[in-house]
């Protein structure tokens, strides 16, 4: 499963991307606004630092089909061949879809709250299907049942098209999709660092420094 970064705070993407093994960041218009400066601009700068390889996922914000494929694009010809382009699984979108998966270009379909959204998507061409779990579960319904019906019909109709879960909210949501076997998930960094922060670790690594301490002396270490 791959682990992508769902932010584009040059800083936080850059604490996270040298310490945990994940694999790419994906942004929204949302995230790339919250940085108060030109998106292009970030997102040439996030392409860096991740250097080529790792995914990077860019979101048009046109309505129309034809705005939907030429900023698709043109955001390919500034970040590269390999980015994903996020398109929402609106009636334009489906249009923007078809087109740009024909052309080869990598689509994203974001925005999923239903099922058959993703299932229309896949057969649209998208390489992933990215379900809002928590946006489901503040609805009122439950984003990872919801997740784990997409992946039944991908499974079931043999799809190429890969799960993509995207806005969490906590680290539990993230292993119940570990478990779906989804090909990835997306989530900002302070939910990230939830997967492996454990205070109960930290106090039994103290007490079994404390211990060797106390024979080989405070700040002493086997190095
Ligand atoms: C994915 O890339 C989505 O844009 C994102 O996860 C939405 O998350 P939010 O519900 O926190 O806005």
């Amino acid at each position: 499963m791959l682990i992508l970064i769902d932010d584009a705070n040059l800083e936080d993407v850059a604490a996270i991307w040298s310490t945990l093994p994940v694999d790419g960041v994906t942004t929204n218009p949302t995230i790339l606004a919250r940085q108060h400066r030109d998106p292009l601009r970030t997102l040439r700068e996030l392409r860096e630092l991740l250097g080529a390889g790792p995914q990077l996922h860019a979101q048009v914000v046109g309505t129309e089909p034809d705005v939907m494929v030429n900023e698709a694009l043109a955001l390919r010809g500034e970040l590269g061949e390999d980015l994903f382009v996020k398109i929402p699984v609106t009636e334009a979108g489906y249009v923007a879809m078809r087109r740009l998966s024909a052309q080869g270009v990598n689509v994203t379909a974001t925005a999923i709250h239903a099922p058959m959204q993703a299932f229309l998507a896949a057969k649209a061409g998208a390489r992933y299907v990215a379900p809002y779990i928590n946006r489901l579960d503040n609805l009122g319904a439950d984003g990872v049942r919801v997740a784990a019906e997409i992946q039944t019909l991908l499974d079931v109709h043999r799809m190429d098209t890969q799960l993509l879960a995207a806005s969490f909210k906590n680290s539990q949501q993230i292993t119940e999709l570990a478990k779906l076997g989804a090909g990835a998930v997306t989530a900002a960094p302070a939910v990230l660092r939830n997967l492996f922060r454990n205070a109960t670790t930290d106090a039994a690594v103290a007490e079994q420094r404390a211990d060797l301490e106390s024979v080989i002396g405070a700040g002493h270490t086997f190095a």
